[in-house]
């Protein structure tokens, strides 16, 4: 039987239509193609039709007759928020490092004296899979709650082979499981296990020659990602990596120039990275050859604030022509938040982007960061219907009443997961 569900009479429904084939930039991520008095018609899990609603009603009668209706009067409805970088699948928590950061000890000293990734690493190899399930598959009940639809995840807290099969193969399960779509990245290469770091190369072998054929043969990774930074991988050792992921079919992501400028954007340019991520010290050649090769800038503004670090510079970014996509960077240790409208607000308060833009870099362009767009990230017909609804009049509330959850109701492949219908806060 055909499922039909009519979201009505929206206040605002920002579309983000017209930027499915490539990557928004510049004056084109502010592009939003609002309709005001919007509908959009769902059928068995995709869109059928977005408009008016007077249109709708009168070209979609008979579909419109035995469909659910979702009032969305004064709410503003957008596509599903998409987090394209995410350590979701992780075990335990470090607010001890948090305290001792707030007493002036840095990110890196904490890693370098065996906390920081390691600590994590140490409590998800420890932890059985069934206990990874459970508290992973928790925070993507927040992540809906947040109108989030769709992450990306990457391993890193295993740094064997065991232990990373385990992180991926938890985000598999959840993927087939829970209504959320997983998009997996590897990232073996996420720190030197403690015990090897003085020694780095065999544990690069392994990356290469025993961790990434695995990965690729169990099909459990799109990406192949690595943590590019004095003290971890090396611009050398990083390229070595994701060459050889690419022999497999995974795409090049990095994390790039997060703690201090080195080389990172630009060995992103280099390899045909598909994003570089961080960027909080990326050099102007390196944004440069971003802009030129078309590398989306994955920008995580929560982890600059919980860091106290400097801020990414997105406006330049955006001004020389990089497409920008904003990410939670989920995890325990820099940015232990699963709020993308929060991340949305830093944007603008704090590397310079029009709220027109952050709501294209958590859509659209996030969708273009994991290679989705062509089914997710806008409403347009024939796209999954995957829906936020947030209890805001229009799409600059979002960011201007911040800190504050103003999703009303979520919908996923065409059933509400989140339905509120209190309507949420009150301004
Ligand atoms: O994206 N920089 C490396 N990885 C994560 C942090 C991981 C952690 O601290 O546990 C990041 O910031
Ligand atoms: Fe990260």
């Amino acid at each position: 039987m055909t499922q039909t569900l009519l979201i009505e009479n929206a206040s605002q429904v920002v579309t983000m239509a017209g930027h499915s084939g490539k990557p928004a930039k510049k004056d084109a991520m502010r592009e939003l193609n609002i309709v005001e008095n919007g509908s959009v018609l769902v059928q068995d899990g995709e869109i059928k039709a977005v408009g008016k609603q007077v249109e709708l009603e009168e070209q979609y009668q008979d579909d419109i007759a035995g469909a659910e209706v979702i009032d969305a009067r004064g709410k503003t409805v957008t596509p599903g928020l998409i987090d394209p970088h995410t350590h979701l699948v992780y075990a335990g928590t470090r607010e001890n490092e948090y305290a001792m950061r707030l007493k002036g000890k840095t990110y890196m000293k904490i890693m370098n004296a065996g906390g920081g990734i390691h600590a994590t690493t140490k409590a998800t190899r420890e932890a059985d899979f069934d206990q990874l399930y459970e508290e992973s598959k928790q925070r993507l009940d927040t992540f809906f709650q947040y109108g989030v639809t769709t992450v990306e995840a990457k391993s890193g807290y295993g740094l064997s082979l065991e232990h990373e099969l385990k992180q991926l193969e938890v985000a598999a399960k959840l993927n087939e499981d829970h209504a959320m779509d997983i998009v997996s990245t590897f990232m073996g290469a996420h720190a030197f296990p403690v015990d090897e770091r003085d020694n780095p190369e065999p544990f690069v072998k392994q990356v290469i020659d025993e961790m990434l054929p695995e990965v690729a043969r169990r099909n459990l990774a799109k990406f192949n990602d690595v943590f590019c930074e004095r003290g971890v991988f090396t611009p050398d050792q990083s390229r070595r990596i994701l060459e050889a992921g690419k022999e497999y079919g995974l795409i090049p992501k990095i994390h790039a120039d997060e703690i201090e400028p080195y080389g990172g954007a630009e060995l992103a340019a280099e390899v045909g990275a598909i994003s570089a991520d961080h960027l909080l010290e990326a050099s102007d050649e390196g944004i440069r050859k971003m802009a030129e090769n078309d590398v989306m800038g994955v920008l995580l503004p929560g982890t600059a604030f919980f860091l106290m670090a400097v801020f990414a510079d997105a406006r330049k970014m955006i001004d020389i022509g990089v497409p920008v996509a904003l990410s939670t960077d989920a995890n325990p240790g820099s940015s232990p938040t699963l709020s993308l409208p929060f991340i949305m607000n830093l944007g603008c308060l704090k590397m310079g982007m029009t709220p027109e833009e952050v709501m294209t870099a958590a859509t659209i362009n996030a969708a273009h960061a994991i290679d989705c767009a062509d089914h997710i990230g806008s409403l347009e017909v024939g796209k999954q219907a995957d829906i936020a609804i947030f209890d805001v009049p229009n799409y600059l509330m979002l960011s201007y009443n911040y800190g504050m959850n103003h999703v009303d109701t979520v919908i996923k492949r065409g059933n509400p997961v989140v339905r509120l219908h209190s309507g949420g806060n009150r301004k």
